[in-house]
This record gives structure tokens, sequence and C-alpha cells, in this order.
């Protein structure tokens, strides 16, 4: 790697570790182990000591799971929409999913995710995308927006896995936040068969399992969009190659980390292979069944 590549220099992985990262342990010692946990394992980490390294690692990519298309075609296909329309998108990680969806239809959006550098990433990216006016990001614990954040037309909830809870009380918990009438769109994956699984940090759920939860919660669905495989792999790929680049810079700069970024690199590979052979990444468009009626 050479020094020429401006973003290997310990100035800009300062940068990177910046303004919440210099003071990460105050930042993150606000925060629960638990939910520190499961921020890392949300991003495909196991040690929570890798947060303050994520935005380093991720800095290549802007969609971090879910796709903006497919949430798009979803939408458009099935809800009646106007510039009034409200969405939530929670753990909207850098706004791909926030901004993509307002700049194509035209609504208002609020993102939520709980790493500063994402927001402030979203909040720049909003305003090249000219639709700063209409998606708002704010800094805050999903786990406390679900609480606070009332009335929305549509909940997103993409790629989170199981910072909620376990799927029951996460769709319980993305209930709340939406009116009688309103739709939860969820990007999940489920498991064929429960064949063995090599990144084991999450429960999958088979289909039949889902459906059930979602009869539990009063949802009908209303359409599912499956992940195509062939372009599933070439992301993983591509975001793989892009994350391992950064983490040799890392490495390189702090050979006592070696492991955990290894560890990192190891983990999103296995995550890869699990989503292009056992697991079918999909889509679910959710609507609260209205019991009034
Ligand atoms: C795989 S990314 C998905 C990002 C985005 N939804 C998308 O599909 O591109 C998971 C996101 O969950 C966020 N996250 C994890 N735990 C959280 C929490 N307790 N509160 C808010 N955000 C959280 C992470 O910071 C990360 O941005």
């Amino acid at each position: 790697m050479s020094e020429n590549n401006n973003s290997f220099s310990k100035e800009n992985i300062m940068k990177y570790k910046s303004k919440y990262i210099s003071e990460d342990d105050e930042y993150y010692s606000k925060i629960s182990k638990n939910v520190k946990i499961k921020i890392a394992s949300s991003l495909t980490a196991n040690k929570s000591e890798i947060l303050s390294y994520l935005p380093y690692l991720l800095q290549d990519l802007w969609e971090l799971g879910s796709s903006p298309e497919d949430m798009i075609y979803l939408i458009k296909k099935n809800i009646e929409i106007d510039s009034n329309t409200k969405i939530l998108d929670l753990a909207c990680g850098k706004g791909a999913i926030s901004i993509n969806l307002s700049k194509e239809l035209n609504i208002k959006i609020r993102g939520i995710d709980i790493i500063p550098e994402f927001i402030e990433y979203a909040k720049k990216k909003a305003i090249i995308n000219g639709v700063e006016n209409k998606c708002s990001f704010e800094i805050e614990d999903i786990n406390k927006s679900v609480e606070n954040k009332k009335d929305y037309d549509i909940v997103i909830f993409g790629a989170v896995e199981d910072v909620l809870g376990t799927p029951n009380e996460t769709l319980n918990k993305l209930k709340q936040t939406i009116k009688d009438d309103g739709y939860i769109l969820i990007d999940e994956a489920y498991i064929k068969n429960k064949k063995e699984i090599k990144y084991d940090a999450y429960e999958y759920f088979t289909l039949n399992e889902w459906k059930e939860i979602f009869k539990k919660n009063n949802l009908h669905l209303i359409e599912t969009l499956k992940s195509d495989i062939n372009l599933q792999k070439e992301i993983n790929e591509y975001n793989t190659k892009k994350i391992e680049k950064r983490a040799k810079e890392l490495k390189e700069k702090y050979p006592d980390k070696k492991d955990l970024f290894d560890e990192y690199i190891e983990n999103q590979k296995a995550e890869s292979e699990d989503l292009e052979d056992n697991l079918i990444g999909v889509t679910w468009l959710l609507k609260k069944k209205n019991l009034k009626h």
C-alpha cells in the first residue's frame, strides 16, 4: 500500500477516530455492554472493541445492508404516498435507504443510528443529493426511538438483526412507531432448512416460523421480495474487498490489534457465504391489521 494514497495516513485514520472516537471511551462508555455487543453484531463483528474502528473499515461503502431499489419498488407498488407521507428509518446506517427513498418518492424521512460518524456522513450525503429539507438524521439508540417515535406511515428496519430483540419483540416494537394502518418494511434473512450456519451470531428462523410470528403480531404480509443471489454475491465480494483493504491499513498501523481485524474479515466472509448458501435474503412489506375493522 502506497503512502501516496492519502487515505492511508495516521491523520486519516485519526480523522475516523476523530471527535467521537478519540473520546470513544466516553461516547461508548455511556452505552450499555449489551447494546454495544448488538451494534457490533449488526455490522458482523463479535467484539465491541471493534466499534471505534468501524467507521474507518466501512468508509468506502454507503449501503450497509438493504437494497434501496427493493424498498422503493415495494413502496411504489403497494402504498399510496404523497408529500405528507412520513417514514422512519431505524438503524439507518449512513442513510443510503433514507436518501434514495426521499429523492425517488419525494417524501419525508427520519433516519436514526447510534454511530455518530454514520449520521454525520448521512447528513452530508443528504445535502449532496439535495434532500436535506426532507431527510433528517439523528443519533439515538433505536431501543429508545421505538418508545418516543410515533405515528409514522412506514417504518423501515433494514438489516438490523436482533438489535430490538427476538423477531417477536422486534415486530412488536416496530408496530408501536406506526399508525393503525401503517406499514413495516423489513430486510431480513430466513434459513432454508436448519443447516449448519457458519456465522452463528444470530438465531435464524425458517419462513414458516416468521409467518407464525407475523400472525401472532397481527401483521399482514403484503409482499416478499427475494434478493438476487448473483447480485448479492457481487455486492458481498465488492464489500469484502473494500473492507479487507482498510483492515490491512489498520493492521499496519495497529499491529497489536491484528487479530481483531482478521477476525472481523473472517466473520464478514462467513456471513457472506451463509447468505449465498444457507439463507434467503428478503425484504418483507407488512401491514398492521386494523383491529377496529
Ligand atoms: C447492517 S447496518 C444496516 C444499515 C441500514 N439500515 C442499511 O440497510 O443500509 C446495521 C446498522 O444498525 C445500527 N445499529 C445497531 N445497533 C443500534 C442501536 N441500538 N441503535 C441505533 N442504531 C443501531 C448500526 O450502527 C448500523 O448502522
